[in-house]
């Protein structure tokens, strides 16, 4: 079995207080640090760029995730490395010449990941799949924190660790969207090794350290791949 990560998405934490709520998410067990920057085009929201990296960059020594959902991603990779990134993420439906763009971050001496939305089929992958080292299965359509968990998504989670297993290849699957204290362990059960969540993490009562410990506990001790048993799971909720 993989070992299970958290990574906190930074964009439901408290802006006025990035730093402090980065160094909380640390200091409480999280993995890595999740950066979603969004260019009001791709997806139809603005975040933020290099400059917020650099800056937050001080408050921890995990290892910077970053999500890039932008057109031509390939413009900012640099940027970002320099600012701190150590992996980072592109989506397969906003590169044409997606093998160049991962050897481009490759050349930064980071990790490379490929990003696929809900209605992106896993085909898109068969070919990247080999050259990444994490694959960032969206469960809600990217732009937004606080949606809904597209519980369709677990059989695709499924299918994707079966694809990874089959050409034993050392790949994470990333979750990223509506992961909560009910979806993480249907994630986990499905195949996925990291978990990324804003909303369950940031928001509502209770620190921040609680709720990492609280995401991993309730994430079941071994995957069960198995698509028979999502499908069955699915079904009955
Ligand atoms: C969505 C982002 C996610 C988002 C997750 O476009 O990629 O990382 O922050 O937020 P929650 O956990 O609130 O769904
Ligand atoms: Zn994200």
């Amino acid at each position: 079995m993989r070992p299970l990560k958290i990574a906190p998405s930074i964009l439901a934490s408290d802006f006025a207080r990035l730093g402090a709520q980065v160094a909380e998410a640390t200091q409480g067990g999280a993995d890595y640090i999740h950066i979603d920057v969004m260019d009001g085009h791709f997806v139809p929201n603005l975040t933020l760029g290099p400059v917020i990296v650099r800056a937050i960059r001080p408050y921890s020594r995990l290892p910077f995730d970053v999500h890039l959902m932008i057109e031509n991603p390939e413009r900012y990779v640099k940027s970002f490395v320099e600012a701190g990134a150590n992996r980072v993420t592109v989506h397969v439906e906003a590169c044409t010449h997606l093998h160049r763009v991962i050897d481009h971050i490759h050349s930064f001496n980071v990790d490379a990941g490929v990003a696929i939305n809900p209605a992106t089929p896993l085909v898109m992958l068969e070919e990247i799949l080999a050259f990444v080292q994490q694959v960032n299965v969206m469960t809600v359509n990217p732009g937004f924190g606080g949606q809904v968990f597209v519980i369709e998504m677990l059989e695709k989670i499924a299918r994707l660790r079966a694809m990874i297993e089959t050409r034993q290849l050392d790949v994470d699957i990333e979750v990223d969207g509506g992961v909560d204290l009910e979806t993480a362990p249907r994630c986990v059960e499905a195949g996925a090794n990291v978990l990324i969540a804003g909303t369950s993490i940031f928001a509502g009562d209770g620190t921040i350290g609680e709720k990492i410990d609280a995401l991993r506990h309730a994430a079941p001790k071994t995957q069960r791949a198995p698509m028979a048993r999502v499908r069955s799971k699915t079904k009955t909720a």
